[in-house]
């Protein structure tokens, strides 16, 4: 449901077969390795060990936490306490008693696993990790760690680039029917137009050639929808005002629906920097936005449009030193509308999902495919009852024009 990729990194495109091997530090904090490296302090092994850009999480046989380094507290989502090391690891991981299990599991286990996947509660993150035995001089086990990856940016990848092949096929099959059907579209509507100005008097075949014509009109539109869909994105990148594009999305979308007693609000952070975008593309892809609020609210209650500058993260394998902030515009779109349940809201930026008599199916395809193109992301926050939330996140990649 949420899509979050990007910041294109070289781990995280070079797929699974390369994740870094953890053994050697393992075989070096077992202390197995360490003769060539006499010379070197305890601190250096330390250093090593926590400073490694996977998770490291050690435990002493009688269950305590040896050492957690910082990307291991990140990845398990822990807020570290000065005392952890020496604690109980049951207590410091008790919101991950899966990581525990594991841990726990290392002292027993014939074989320790390598490469084995788990998914973390509750955030659902995916991770990749290595377990291994550290050793005291006699052989025998005084410890076990884990090292691990947060696998879910590589999972996301994977699953969007099999969604694009998906999308090649389908969509050039429905071009070539958009096109097909468009013709013979207008030539019914054209046919319909002059009929009715040749039987004026006949107010009965007035009516259904009315509604003929309104139902060519819309299925019209969702021909347009599906060559919008389909078509190649060509970003026109210029320096966009983000505040610019909201206000004439919005007026785009109530172009298409009538917004009746729906407030719509608008609250952009100021000075946010003129950035590097598609304005038009943009424009599509917030009223898309903004029209399914409006659809979904049908007449009443609140649309809350909000951006603001963010910071990301980049993935952390693609950084020296762990972090590497990017620059980011957040734009929220919220409605106190019904919301959707998980079923539904897992499928709705599919092509031609729609839960309207009259949709296509597309706005939020055409969505996706407009955040993808600006290397950004998208996430859906709803449930039934509780309005939605769409956040577009789009890099700031222009970091030198900082000006209003
Ligand atoms: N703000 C929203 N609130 C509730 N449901 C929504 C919202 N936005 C999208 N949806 C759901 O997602 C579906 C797909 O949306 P979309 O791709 O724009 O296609 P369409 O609007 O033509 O149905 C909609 O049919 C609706 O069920
Ligand atoms: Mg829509």
């Amino acid at each position: 449901m949420t899509d979050r990729p990007k910041r294109r990194s070289p781990a995280a495109s070079s797929g699974r077969s390369r994740r870094p091997a953890v053994n050697p530090p393992a075989a070096a904090a077992a202390g197995e390795a360490s003769q060539p490296f006499t010379s070197v302090s305890d601190r250096f092994f330390r250093q090593l060990v926590l400073g490694m850009r996977n998770g490291v999480l050690a435990v002493t046989r009688d269950g305590r936490m040896a050492a957690m380094n910082e990307v291991a507290y990140r990845i398990l989502d822990i807020a570290p306490r000065p005392d952890d090391l020496g604690r109980e690891l049951s207590d410091v991981l008790s919101s991950q008693p899966d990581i525990v299990r594991i841990l726990s599991a290392a002292f027993d286990l014939a074989h320790l696993p390598n490469r084995a996947e788990l998914r973390l509660k509750p955030s659902g993150k995916v991770i990749g990790y290595t377990l291994s035995r550290i050793l005291d001089d006699k052989g025998q086990p005084e410890g076990a760690a884990v090292f691990f990856k947060d696998l879910t940016l590589v999972e996301q990848m994977e699953e969007r680039e099999r969604l694009r092949d998906r999308l090649a096929a389908l969509g050039e099959m429905a071009a070539a029917i958009a096109h097909e059907v468009k013709n013979p579209l207008a030539g019914i509507e054209v046919m319909a137009g002059l009929l009715r100005r040749r039987i004026p008097d006949v107010p009965d075949a007035q009516s259904l050639l009315n509604d003929i014509i309104s139902e060519v009109k819309i299925a019209n539109a969702i021909v347009l929808e599906v060559l919008e869909f389909v078509r190649p994105i060509r970003l026109q990148v210029e320096r966009t005002s983000i505040a610019q594009v909201l206000h004439d999305a919005v007026t785009m979308a109530e172009r298409k629906v009538n917004r009746g007693g729906v407030n719509v609000t608008m609250n952009i952070q100021e000075q946010l920097p003129l950035f590097q975008a598609d304005h038009y593309q943009l424009c599509q892809l917030f009223a898309n936005l903004v029209i399914n609020g409006l659809e979904a609210l049908d007449g009443k209650g609140t649309i809350a449009i909000t951006a603001a500058q963010g910071v990301e993260y980049q993935e952390p394998a693609a950084m020296p030193g762990g972090r590497d902030p990017a620059a980011t515009l957040v734009v929220d779109v919220v409605d106190d509308g019904p919301g959707l349940t998980p079923e539904i809201a897992e499928r709705i930026f599919n092509p031609f999902y729609t839960t309207k008599p009259q949709g296509s199916g597309l706005g939020l395809a055409i969505v996706r495919k407009i955040v993808d193109a600006h290397d950004g992301h998208i996430d859906l926050t709803t449930a039934l009852g509780q309005g939605t939330r769409f956040r577009v996140t789009l890099p700031m990649n222009a970091g030198e024009d900082w000006l209003q």
